[in-house]
């Protein structure tokens, strides 16, 4: 259920560049209410996820947002962030002005749960990181899948699409393979999950090139100049910026800018080669897994159209 037609969510996520693009994209559309923040291990260790979700909101002057601090590690293995992507702060290394912005006293997983206890099946949970938070919240509150509306995340290759390759192993998306455990609770827990995957995510029309950060470069606001500087670090580091997050964001914003399938989908947690993989399962199977809905389409022009333009608006 809704308030007015404006959405309510919870972004989990692990600030990394291309989370703090999907935040700034949150706020900046009238779409969505973010209702909390919680923050996991992923791109970065837990106090700089933290830290850069606070950094973000404090950059676009917000600050009734909570934002409580989740997990250090993934369930069963050790942290292996991805700072060499996303800069030695997570945040591709800002000149940023000094955070002031406090964190919530609740750890995330309490946050999560009190927020979906107070408006019940009305909060859409969106997942940019590893699902570490969300499965701890399951676990220790059963009833939370029930509670939630449904849930979006930021995860998996499904080897559908030329680019659903893995971007951690050759078969694996990073924030499945980096806590896989945690997925597959997630996957099983009942609630109705909607997955961006690589085969959407890492096409490479739908990143920002020097084109888009030239576009960005006319405008002027604190959210503005934020973008435009995070855009500006991956272009210069790796090419281009992905939009993992934005895009998976932009699901809950305009659905019609994707097509869907539902599929059973089985998350591998051995220890091979084959851990953090996300499997289609053929239908026969199916009774195994859950059927999930995988994002197998995007109309890129229409979703970088869509980007600019909240960052340009209000
Ligand atoms: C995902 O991994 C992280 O590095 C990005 O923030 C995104 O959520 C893409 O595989
Ligand atoms: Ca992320």
């Amino acid at each position: 259920m809704e308030k007015g037609n404006v959405q309510r969510i919870i972004m989990d996520m692990d600030p990394g560049i291309d989370d703090a693009l999907a935040l700034i994209l949150a706020l900046k559309s009238p779409e969505v209410q973010v209702m909390g923040i919680s923050t996991v291990a992923g791109n970065a260790p837990v106090a700089l996820t933290s830290a850069n979700a606070c950094q973000v909101l404090e950059a676009c002057n917000i600050h009734n947002i909570p934002v409580a601090k989740g997990a250090a590690s993934p369930l069963e293995r050790p942290l292996e962030h991805a700072l060499s992507y996303h800069g030695p702060d997570g945040l591709g290394k800002l000149a940023l002005p000094e955070r002031k912005f406090p964190l919530d006293p609740e750890p995330a997983p309490e946050l999560i749960s009190q927020l979906a206890s107070q408006h019940p099946h009305e909060i859409v949970l969106v997942a940019t990181g590893p699902l570490t938070n969300i499965a701890q919240a399951f676990q220790s509150h059963p009833q939370l899948p029930k509670l939630l509306s449904r849930m979006i995340l930021m995860g998996g290759a499904y080897h559908i699409t030329p680019f659903g390759r893995g971007n951690k192993t050759p078969l694996a998306e990073f924030n499945i393979w980096q806590d896989p455990e945690a997925a597959f609770i997630v996957f099983t827990s009942g609630i109705d999950v909607t997955a961006i995957g690589l085969d959407v995510s890492a096409n490479p029309e739908v990143c920002l090139s020097n084109k888009h950060l030239n576009q960005l470069e006319t405008g002027h606001s604190p959210a503005i100049s934020l973008a435009i500087q995070l855009t500006e670090y991956a272009i210069q580091h790796h090419g281009c910026c992905e939009l993992h997050d934005p895009l998976t964001l932009a699901s809950l914003l305009d659905p019609s800018l994707f097509g869907f399938m539902s599929v059973p989908v089985e998350v591998i947690t051995t220890s091979d080669e084959e851990r953090g993989m996300t499997r289609i399962l053929p239908l026969g199977l199916g009774n195994r897994m859950p059927f999930i809905h995988l994002a197998i389409d995007v109309d890129e022009a229409r979703f970088i159209q869509l980007f600019l333009s909240r960052v340009f608006g209000r």
